[in-house]
């Protein structure tokens, strides 16, 4: 079980203890960093983000979060004034402020405030935030022991038709509401289908399934989580039969093994699936392979951009 390390004082400003923001062009405390009401950030969901880590005082596959960040962006009609270098540095700059060794650090490109009046998003000016947390898990250390209960809502994931999944976005009434539904059931977090009932994702987190040794995962419809990618590209390494195609709920709750893959945690077992214990014991073969090589990758310079605190 990895346990994240607490902050490294002395971090730029004591009020930046615990995380900072870069908000209008500059570093800022957590609690100074707001966006106006008239948003459409705020109003219409209209922005893009996305979360990457950073674990012992290195960011992970950071390059890879910010080019999903960019092509989000893109797909959104969406500009930020920095490029590529540029919002590295901020991501940089976010996480050295606060002293995190183990970070959550999000980027964010709202559409901003149109004219008073206006409905024409074109005359918005995009607005662009980040921050970093210390790092935020999926689920409680408690429970990724004592074992995640996951629940299959039958609530559907807004269609990729309307909404593209790959665009990392804040448009989470499904997977807000499927939450609730787990905890009225006693579960600990929930997935959603797609309008087949295929397995689609959960509220921050990919959904796999391991059944005679074979890791499945869905093709469409869920965001290509960076850590689902490290994932896929595991199984290749490892020589794990691997099968990404539409995954029907039935073969959730017929599976060997369950995992999830989230930024938030990298691979976490799943236990149970609505109430019922998975038949390996916890946590299964193949994902103990997948969680073990997830966080030795973490050592490989490839994949690590380290934080030079000063
Ligand atoms: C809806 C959704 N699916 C999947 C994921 C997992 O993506 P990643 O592995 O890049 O964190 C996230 C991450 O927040 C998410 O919000």
């Amino acid at each position: 079980m990895h346990t994240p390390r607490p902050p490294v004082p002395p971090f730029d400003d004591p009020r930046l203890e615990g995380g900072a923001a870069f908000a209008e062009g500059r570093i800022v405390p957590l609690s100074d960093a707001k966006i106006s009401l008239f948003d459409w950030g705020f109003t219409r969901s209209d922005a893009t983000y996305d979360v990457a880590s950073t674990w012992q005082g290195a960011f992970f596959r950071l390059d890879d979060h910010i080019e999903r960040f960019f092509a989000s962006l893109d797909k959104m009609r969406l500009r930020i004034p920095y490029d590529r270098a540029g919002l590295r540095e901020v991501l940089h700059r976010c996480v050295r402020a606060g002293g995190l060794q183990d970070a959550y650090v999000a980027m964010v490109c709202t559409r901003g405030v149109p004219p008073r009046g206006a409905r024409d998003p074109r005359l918005a000016e995009n607005r662009f935030y980040a921050y970093a947390l210390p790092f935020v898990w999926i689920a409680p250390r408690e429970k990724q022991l004592a074992g995640i209960d996951l629940h299959i809502s039958q609530r559907q994931r807004i269609a990729p038709e309307s909404v593209d999944p790959t665009v990392k976005n804040y448009h989470w009434m499904d997977l807000v509401q499927s939450l609730y539904d787990a905890y009225e059931l006693g579960r600990d977090t929930s997935c959603v289908v797609d309008a087949a009932g295929h397995i689609t994702e959960g509220p921050g987190f990919n959904v796999f399934a391991v059944k005679n040794g074979v890791v499945r995962t869905a093709a469409r419809g869920v965001l290509e989580g960076v850590s689902r990618r490290t994932a896929i590209e595991l199984c290749q390494r490892l020589g794990i039969a691997l099968d990404v195609s539409p995954l029907p709920a039935q073969a959730l709750r017929e599976a060997d093994e369950v995992f999830l893959t989230s930024t938030g945690g990298g691979v976490l077992p799943i236990a149970k699936i609505d109430g019922q214990p998975l038949p390996q014991p916890f946590p299964g073969p193949v994902t103990t392979r997948l969680y073990d090589a997830y966080w030795a990758l973490h050592d490989e310079p490839a994949y690590r951009d380290a934080v030079e605190y000063r």
